[in-house]
This record gives C-alpha cells, structure tokens and sequence, in this order.
C-alpha cells in the first residue's frame, strides 16, 4: 500500500538513517524538512521532496506535512525547538489531516520518569502529554533505550579505549538497554508502514549488564577489558548532583550521569518484554552483533559515522 512519510529535521543523523531504511520498502515517497536543504546529502536529497523552513514557520510546515500519511520528528535541540517545534508539527498534523505522528523519542522509558528527574526528557513528557490530549492526531513513541553508539562515544565516558576499561556506577550487574541507530532506524519505518501502529513501542536491539557487554569485547576482538566501578548507584546520585549544583551552565559534565543513573537503577527500563515480535522483518541488532559490524579502533568515532547515506 503507498504511504507517504514526512520526515522533520531530515539533515539530522537518525532522520537520515530512517529515510534510508523507508527506501527500503516499496511504494513509500518521503517528504523532508530542514532549514538547509543544502546540508541533505545529495544521494538522499534526489530521492526526497524537500521542503525549507525554520521550526516555527507554520505555512512551511504546513506544505510540508500535507498529503503525508505520518510525520516522524528527527528534531534535536533546546526545550523550546523539542516542546514548542513538536508542537507546530502536530498542529499542522492535525490541520491537514495527518492521523499519525512519531515524536522525537528513541529513548530510555521516559513515561516512568516525573519532570524534573532526567532533564533532557522533560520535553518528551510534555509532547506525549499533549498528544494524549489530542483527539484529532494519534502520537507514536518509539522507545529503543540507548543507542550503542552513543555508550561507546568518549562523551558518554564508560568506554575508556586507552586503558581498555570499561569505567561504570554501580555492580556490574546492571542492565543496559541499547538499539543501534541503524537498527532503530529499521524498527521506526516498520511502524510508519504499519498504519495501525500507534502509542508506545517498545523496539530493542539488545540487553545485557556491563560484564556481559565485557564478555563480548573478548569474545569479538580478543581483548580482556578491565572493569572498574566508580562508586555504587547511590554515590552516583549525589556525584551527578553535586557537579549540576557547582557548574549548572556546563550541562556536559553531568548530562550522561544522569542517564547513566536512570537506566541503571533500572526505573526507566524497557524489557524484558517488548514490541518487536510484531516486526519480524527487522532482527534485533544485540549488543555482541554490534561489535562484530565495528573494527575495535573505530568504536570510539562509530558515532560519526552514523547516517552517512
Ligand atoms: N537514546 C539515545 O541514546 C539517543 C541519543 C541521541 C539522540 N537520541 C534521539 O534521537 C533523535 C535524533 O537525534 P540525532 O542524534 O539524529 O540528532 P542530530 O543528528 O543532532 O540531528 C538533529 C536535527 O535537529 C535539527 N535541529 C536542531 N536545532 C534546530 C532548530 N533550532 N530548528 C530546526 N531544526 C533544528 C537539526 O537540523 P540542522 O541540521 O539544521 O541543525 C537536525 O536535523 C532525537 O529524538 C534524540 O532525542 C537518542
């Protein structure tokens, strides 16, 4: 059956990665919006329709969403662009008729989450409100934990390649829920083909506690890496706020702690069960068939690499 898929922010990494698995389908026609075209590499930009606009011009938006069967946002930015500019998305969703739309989520379980206890996410929790409240525009949010890349990258500060250590909170035992892009990319334009697809999907690549992740390092390129705790989840707790209290502006030095503590205390978790038997034409990409697909000196930068198309 034709659809045609609307992608906001189609410059962006993920929104790249999904319009290259939406090609995969047949009779799928994508719409994409930017504020540079110019920034859409040319192997993409010949197989979409572009449309130019900031996150705020509501008549772009609205040439842009019209005639889209679903509007997926790619969007990443500050709070206003993540409330404010999803919502300019969903009401002119709702003025030309779109029913569906997938939010900016790909994220831990942020729905078990107050406001205020993992910043980054309160945006997500306004727009899944709003959403909720919608009686013409059905929201989609998919939930794929982490992305891999992400856990690997020197900012999420785990992976220490020099050392060959993995520098964690807690036991060890903990359960990290993690999807590559690519992988998440798939299960997303699974949903978007999937008309009936609507409210919370929980789609994950894989599932397994550091020491596991560890055992697969070995296993995948012959390397023993050292494990070193750095204090228990509760000394994370008062670690991560203490460095917000001392340099709220510098929101680098304690945003991943942040994430860290939310996934390892296990209160944002996925699983174990989840959507994914309902698309069995995407495999689940686990945390072991990522390090196969990545030479070891390239873990670090893996997440560059990410959307090239
Ligand atoms: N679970 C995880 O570990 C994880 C990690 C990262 C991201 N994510 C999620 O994945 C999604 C996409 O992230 P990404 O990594 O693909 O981000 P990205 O590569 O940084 O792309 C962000 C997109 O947002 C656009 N954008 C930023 N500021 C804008 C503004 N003021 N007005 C209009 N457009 C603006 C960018 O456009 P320009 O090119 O014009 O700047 C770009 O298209 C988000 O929902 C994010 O929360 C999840």
């Amino acid at each position: 059956m034709a659809i045609t898929v609307g992608i906001a922010g189609i410059t962006g990494k993920f929104a790249r990665e999904l319009a290259s698995a939406l090609l995969k389908y047949p009779d799928v026609t994508i719409k994409g919006y930017c504020r540079d075209p110019a920034k859409v590499p040319e192997t993409l930009s010949s197989k979409v329709q572009l449309t130019k606009g900031d996150a705020f011009d509501t008549s772009a938006i609205r040439s842009f969403v019209a005639a889209c069967d679903v509007v997926v946002c790619c969007y990443l930015g500050d709070g206003k662009l993540m409330v404010d500019g999803q919502k300019a998305l969903i009401d002119a969703c709702a003025e030309e008729g779109v029913p569906r739309y997938v939010a900016s989520d790909w994220s831990l379980d942020y729905t078990k989450l107050k406001l205020g206890e993992l910043f980054p996410k309160d945006p997500m929790i306004h727009v899944k409100a709003y959403l909720d409240a919608h009686d013409k525009v059905k929201g989609v949010h998919v939930l794929v934990g982490m992305f891999t890349e992400v856990f690997f990258s020197p900012r999420f500060g785990t992976f220490d390649a020099a050392s060959a250590t993995f520098k964690f909170w807690g036991t060890g035992e903990e359960v990290w829920e993690a999807t590559t892009y690519q992988n998440a990319a798939e299960y997303t334009a699974a949903v978007c083909v999937d008309k009936d697809a609507v409210g919370v999907k929980k789609l994950v690549g894989g599932r397994a506690t550091i020491r596991e992740i560890a055992e697969s390092f070995e296993k995948v390129y012959g390397v023993k890496l050292g494990l070193e705790s750095q204090g228990s989840v509760d000394e994370l707790y008062k670690h991560m706020h203490e460095l917000r209290q001392k340099d709220p502006q510098n929101i680098f030095s304690y945003m991943f702690l942040f994430f860290q503590y939310y996934m390892i205390n296990g209160q944002t978790f996925l699983g174990p069960e989840n959507d994914n038997g309902k698309y069995p034409q995407v495999k689940p990409v686990t945390w072991e068939d990522y390090l196969r697909s990545v030479p070891k000196d390239q873990l670090l930068s893996a997440i560059s690499n990410v959307g090239s198309v």
